[in-house]
C-alpha cells in the first residue's frame, strides 16, 4: 500500500469531532502499561522481564539513541513505496513477526490472533517452536499468507526432523533456527516470581502433537500431561550443538535456513562458510545473555562481513519507525518486531497486534518521506550519524 502513513493519520484524525471510546494506545509505552495492567506478574515478567540485570534489554534501546537521523529537503517525497524483496519474494514492509512462543499465557487467542492480523498486513509470522497452539492450526489460519517456522532444535534428532518436515508440509517457507537459547537464561523476575509456563503445559502445542515425541512417551500427553512436560524439559534444547550439525538441517529441508542469534562477526563468517540463506543479528531481545552487545551496536560489522551475499536481518529494541529506518541505513534487510505486537496483543488480541504493526508501519512510512526519502531501497548509512561526531557531505 503506497503512502500509508498519510492514510492512517488521518484516520485518526478524522475522528476528532468523534471519538472512537473503544480507541487502543499510539502511544509504546501506554501499550505496555496497559498490557502490564491487564497480565498477572507471572506473565506479565516472561514478556516483559530480560536475563539479569537486563543491562543488554536496556541496551538494545540505548543503542538507538547514539545515531542521528540528518533528513534531506526538496527532495519530492510525494510517493513512498515501503516494499522490500526477501529470498525471491516481494514484501509490502521490511517487518517480520518475530518468533514468540507461549502466546496463551497473554491471550486466549494467542498465537493465531498474531498471526492473523500479521496475514492481514502482509507482515510474514514466525511461528515458533514454542507455540501453544501447533504449527498447522497456525498455518490454517493464515491461508496463502507468508509464513516461516522457528526451529528450537530439540536433543532429540527425531523431533527436530519431524517439526521441519511438519513446517514443510505446512506451507512455511523458512526454517529460523534459533541458535542462543540452548537452555534457558538466567530471568530473575521468573524466578523470583517462580513462574516458567512450559510446566504449565502452555507452549507445548507442537511437541504435544508430534508423532516423534509422543512416540518416547509411556502414555499420550492427554493421559498423562506431567510426563509429558517432564520429558519436554530433557528435550527442549540442545546444548551440544556444532557448526557441524547444520548438514543435518540441510538434510531435512530444501528450504531456506536463517540463524537466529548471530552476534559476532566471526560467527558470521561461519555462516556463510556453511551455507546458510540468511542471519538474524538477535540477542533474543536481551533475554539469554545480560551484559551482550546490543544488536543495532553488532550489526555494521556483521553486515560488512557479509558483504550482501546473503540477507542480514534485525531484532532486538525495535520501537518505532525511525528505528527500523536506522537500522536499515546500517545494513539490515528488514526487522523483526517482538514485545510491541505482545502489548497489542494482551490489551486487544488481533485488533491490537494489527494496530501496533499498523501504526509502526504508518511511522516508518511518514518518517521515510520526512528524511527525504522515497522507498527503503533508498536508505543507506549517509542519512545518519553517530554522537555528531560527522557531517556527511556526500552526494
Ligand atoms: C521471545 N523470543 C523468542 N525467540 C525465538 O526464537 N523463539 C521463541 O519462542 C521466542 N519466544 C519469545 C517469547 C517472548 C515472550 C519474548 C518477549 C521473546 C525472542 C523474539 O523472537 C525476539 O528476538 C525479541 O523479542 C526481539 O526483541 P524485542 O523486539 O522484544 O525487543
Amino acid at each position: 500500500m503506497k503512502n500509508i502513513g498519510n492514510i492512517v493519520q488521518f484516520q485518526i484524525y478524522s475522528t476528532m469531532g468523534n471519538p472512537d471510546p473503544e480507541r487502543l494506545p499510539v502511544v509504546y509505552e501506554e501499550w505496555e502499561s496497559r498490557a502490564r495492567e491487564i497480565l498477572e506478574d507471572g506473565p506479565y515478567y516472561y514478556v516483559a522481564g530480560g536475563a539479569g540485570g537486563e543491562k543488554t534489554m536496556k541496551a538494545n534501546l540505548e543503542a538507538f539513541h547514539r545515531w542521528k537521523i540528518i533528513p534531506r529537503m526538496f527532495r519530492n517525497v510525494e510517493n513512498r513505496d515501503l516494499s522490500v524483496e526477501i529470498l525471491g519474494h516481494t514484501f509490502p514492509f521490511p517487518i517480520l513477526h518475530a518468533p514468540i512462543g507461549v502466546q496463551s499465557i497473554i491471550h486466549p487467542d494467542g498465537e493465531i490472533a498474531s498471526a492473523k492480523a500479521s496475514a492481514s498486513l502482509g507482515i510474514p509470522y514466525i511461528a515458533s517452536s514454542a507455540s501453544t497452539v501447533p504449527m498447522e492450526k497456525i498455518a490454517e489460519a493464515m491461508g496463502d499468507a507468508a509464513r516461516w517456522f522457528q526451529l528450537y532444535w530439540s536433543k532429540n534428532p527425531d523431533i527436530t526432523a519431524s517439526f521441519v518436515k511438519r513446517a514443510e508440509q505446512s506451507g512455511y517457507s523458512a526454517i529460523v533456527v534459533t541458535l542462543d537459547t540452548p537452555m534457558m537464561a538466567w530471568r530473575e523476575y521468573d524466578l523470583k516470581n517462580v513462574y516458567l509456563p512450559f510446566l504449565a503445559g502452555e507452549g507445548v502445542g507442537n511437541y504435544f502433537t508430534d508423532p516423534a515425541f509422543v512416540a518416547k512417551l509411556e502414555k499420550s500427553p492427554q493421559e498423562d500431561p506431567m510426563s509429558a512436560i517432564m520429558y519436554w524439559t530433557r528435550i527442549f534444547g540442545n546444548p551440544a550443538l556444532t557448526w557441524d550439525d547444520i548438514a543435518f538441517l540441510r538434510k531435512q529441508t530444501n528450504l531456506p535456513i536463517l540463524l537466529k542469534g548471530i552476534l559476532h562477526p566471526n560467527d558470521a563468517k561461519l555462516a556463510l562458510q556453511y551455507g546458510v540463506d540468511g542471519i538474524i543479528v538477535s540477542n533474543h531481545g536481551g533475554r539469554q545473555v545480560d551484559g551482550a552487545i546490543s544488536t543495532l551496536d553488532a550489526l555494521p560489522k556483521i553486515c560488512e562481513v557479509i558483504d550482501q551475499k546473503i540477507p542480514v536481518f534485525m531484532d532486538s529494541g525495535i520501537r518505532r519507525g525511525s528505528d527500523i529506518i536506522k537500522a536499515i541505513a546500517l545494513g539490515a534487510k528488514a526487522v523483526f518486531v517482538g514485545r510491541p505486537c505482545m502489548y497489542g496483543l494482551a490489551v486487544n488480541g488481533e485488533r491490537g497486534v494489527k494496530e501496533v504493526l499498523q501504526n509502526l508501519i504508518a511511522d516508518l512510512d511518514i518518517t521515510l518521506g520526512l528524511t527525504g526519502l522515497t522507498s527503503v531501497e533508498e536508505i543507506n548509512s549517509s542519512i545518519l550519524i553517530k554522537n555528531e561526531s560527522f557531517l556527511p557531505f556526500k552526494g
